[in-house]
């Protein structure tokens, strides 16, 4: 059972304050490409409402070439705190697409320093800009010229073990006027590979003085409380846990705010939200909405015997019809013989 300390409900008891944007919670659904779209964050809201969330990173430069935004940068009117992700190294088109980024209604415009995978830092942008302190802090003061809303800045530690210079790196960020960091406890090197060091978002907290949000390894309300306490942390941003388990975000929160631990949700609990997500995918976009929802189905399935033949037959569903019903079967199963944990708990792929 996990305890909350009175010192630690104290300190967060305030909302997070970014900028002038005030946040009544201080757990954060990430940016996670190909899955918080707007139909995924419906999902994480209806269980975390006043959380910050987050879009799927878009690409600055395409949207300086494009006329019509693309629909991962859509925003429902309703869904609020919302922040919209941008990557790029041009200080001029990241400018831009924060004001179009505004303009669809974020409520704050998040910069991308930190994704690691190659296709976006042989272009300058991502974690690349690591190592490009001048250059990252250039791109703040544009963005920060260009928009009212307060703009933040999501990182990892550094490019490689040898070369990690978090801490030089926020404080440029702070100086630039960024208004908030979120730190991967990882290097670059890493990818997702070993544990996050916490320990260097502890020191990032101790020198800045915006909010300073840890990120990476939170899996559970255990963790987060750890995270936590060991950081000093301003706030936590869950990712990977809550892919197939979009309860995560509010879970962890609810805690923080009462000291009660939810019940865990049970395989058929779990399975009818991946009913939904499937079918509200295939309504916001039709076919391609099943395609990606394969990869969202697989990871709703697990825990329960029958759970690995279930992933097989979901991860190649053509229709949404057919998933649908794969899934309405593993339910009545389910409840007709109550569920049995998997002998092997399988390790789902990324
Ligand atoms: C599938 C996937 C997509 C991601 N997309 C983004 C993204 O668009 N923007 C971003 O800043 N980070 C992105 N990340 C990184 C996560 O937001 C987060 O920093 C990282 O997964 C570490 O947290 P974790 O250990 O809790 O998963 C992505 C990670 C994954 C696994």
């Amino acid at each position: 059972m996990v305890t909350l300390s009175p010192e630690l409900k104290a300190r967060l008891s305030q909302p997070l304050k970014i900028g002038h944007v005030e946040v009544n919670s201080r757990v954060l659904q990430s940016p996670l490409s190909g899955v918080t779209d707007l139909v995924f964050r419906r999902l994480v809201r209806r269980y975390a409402p006043e959380s910050m969330m987050y879009t799927e990173m878009v690409n600055a430069t395409g949207l300086h070439y494009v006329k019509q935004l693309p629909i991962i940068m859509e925003v429902d009117p309703n869904e609020r705190p919302i922040s919209i992700q941008l990557f790029d190294c041009r200080p001029d088109f990241l400018a831009e697409a924060a004001q179009k980024a505004v303009a669809e209604g974020a409520d704050t415009v998040d910069i991308n320093m930190g994704c690691p995978v190659n296709k976006i830092t042989k272009n300058g942008g991502g974690s690349s800009l690591l190592r490009q302190p001048e250059l990252a802090a250039e791109i703040v003061r544009s963005v920060v010229e260009a928009v009212e809303v307060p703009v933040t800045v999501k990182t990892r530690i550094g490019w490689t073990e040898k070369e990690i210079n978090i801490l030089d790196f926020a404080r440029r960020m702070e100086d630039a006027g960024a208004k908030m960091i979120t730190v991967h406890g990882r290097t670059r090197a890493q990818g997702y590979n070993g544990s996050a060091k916490w320990e260097w978002i502890a020191k990032v907290k101790e020198v800045l003085s915006i909010p300073v949000i840890g990120n990476g390894d939170i899996f559970s309300v255990e963790s987060a409380v750890r995270c936590l306490e060991l950081t000093g942390a301003d706030g936590i941003m869950c990712s990977r846990g809550t892919l197939g388990y979009p309860f995560l975000v509010g879970e962890i929160d609810h805690f923080l705010k009462t000291g009660e631990e939810k019940p865990p949700l049970t395989p058929v609990e779990r399975l009818e939200c991946a009913r939904e997500h499937l079918q509200m995918l295939w309504e916001y976009k039709g076919d391609r909405g099943v395609r990606q929802a394969r990869k969202h189905m697989t990871w709703y399935s697990k825990g329960f015997m029958g759970a690995a033949d279930l992933r097989g037959q979901l991860s190649v569903i053509e229709n949404v019809h057919q998933g649908l019903d794969l899934i309405d079967t593993a339910i009545t199963r389910l409840n007709q013989s109550g569920w049995q944990v998997e002998a092997e708990p399988e390790l789902v792929a990324l």
